[in-house]
């Protein structure tokens, strides 16, 4: 009898659970039916997460950037050999229920495999030549995806934080813009004509990181207005905002200038050119900036506890708060990532993991969900 009630009990406990789950799913408001009226809301998506993460991207979500699969690297991994399978299938998945694409990236002195810097011999390619290579990959790329990619990110990440153009003399190896160091400035604007004359309907964006630094902010700024003076066809800004629960201490951080008066500073900024606005890459990292964390204080799912939690969602809450003031000049949101299980600041080698997303590691919604949903 005693075995026979606690087979019952399990059995209502499993059934309970079971339908809890699916009612949360189903219950759970939408997020990108609630920002209809304000933005399209994004995320970045790997062929994994289609069969790992479908019911979160396809409920919440009605916009899509392949995190890696659009990258120069991915798609002519050698020359003239391209590679769209990976690509296809997100955009294929995207188009089928009826979300935006977002293309990322088609100019980066990332994920750029080296043969496109050599010559046949082994020397740095010229410049005649890495233009025609810049040309024909662009021109391909674009073409291949027609108009189911609508928006793109021409040219990524070409300032650096003091507001100086991007060198191929940076200090780092993993600094350095070949594309400046044989073509010199002007590969910004090849890169953006290039892309217009392969496909005159996209939206071509230039995207970068750290807007609220001022240096920064200001150096994006006087790019864009010269290449718009120039007639060069930009459309867009994308603003990546990788961020923390809060700005840094540390005024030597890049993320001591991360409040939210300097993003939307930039964000009105760069409005004022006539310009669209998309935040593309967004996520609020769990770690404050310039504190060394031992592996001791690394977060994990049990440390990252409901004060911290809490703590989130009120970062979550007043940037989004931020975004919809500016909804005139905002035209999507996108979150790099889905959920916390699968989020590219747990990718360091350090093992460090990170829980910047609204969804948590069982797919779970946040409280950091829930304040984006609020909207008093
Ligand atoms: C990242 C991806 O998320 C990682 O999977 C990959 O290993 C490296 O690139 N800025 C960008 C994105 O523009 O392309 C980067 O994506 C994150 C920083």
């Amino acid at each position: 009898m005693k075995r026979f009630i606690v087979v019952l009990l399990s059995l209502g406990l499993v059934a309970c659970a079971g339908v809890v789950n699916v009612k949360t799913i189903e219950s759970e408001p939408s997020l990108w039916r609630a920002y209809k009226p304000y933005f399209r809301i994004g995320a970045a998506v790997d062929p994994q997460s289609l069969h790992t993460h479908a019911d979160i991207l396809v409920r919440h979500f009605n916009s899509v950037t392949p995190e890696n699969e659009v990258k120069w690297e991915a798609l002519q991994p050698k020359p003239d050999e391209f590679a769209y399978a990976a690509a296809d299938e997100l955009v294929k998945f995207a188009r089928g229920h009826k979300m935006f694409v977002r293309g990322h990236a088609l100019v980066w002195h990332r994920q750029t495999p080296e043969w496109v810097f050599k010559n046949n011999t082994g020397g740095p390619v010229d410049v005649q030549e890495l233009r025609r290579r810049m040309k024909s990959h662009i021109t391909q790329v674009m073409q291949h995806f027609g108009n189911k990619i609508d928006s793109w990110d021409v040219v990524n990440e070409a300032v650096m934080d003091d507001g100086k153009l991007r060198t191929d003399k940076e200090e780092k190896d993993d600094q350095k813009s070949p594309w400046f160091g044989v073509l010199g400035e002007s590969y910004i604007a090849d890169a953006f004509n290039y892309a217009h004359e392969a496909s005159p309907r996209a939206k071509l964006f230039y995207n970068d990181y750290y807007n609220y630094i001022p240096a920064r902010r200001d150096a994006i700024y006087q790019l864009l207005k010269q290449l718009r003076s120039k007639g060069v066809p930009v459309h867009g800004v994308g603003l990546q905002a990788h961020l923390n629960i809060r700005p840094s201490d540390d005024p030597q951080h890049q993320s001591f200038h991360q409040t939210i008066e300097n993003l939307e500073k930039s964000i009105q900024l760069y409005a004022s050119l006539g310009l669209e606005v998309q935040i593309t890459e967004l996520d609020v990292s769990v770690y404050i900036g310039g504190i060394k964390y031992n592996p001791q204080a690394f977060y994990t799912p049990l440390t990252f506890n409901p004060q911290i939690q809490a703590q989130q969602a009120e970062r979550y809450r007043e940037l989004f708060a931020m975004f919809r003031r500016n909804r005139a000049i905002i035209s999507s949101v996108t979150f790099w990532g889905i959920a916390d299980d699968n989020t590219w600041l747990s990718e360091f080698a350090s093992g460090r993991k990170d829980f910047p997303l609204l969804f948590d590691i069982n797919h779970k919604p946040k409280p950091a969900f829930f304040a984006v949903l609020d909207f008093k």
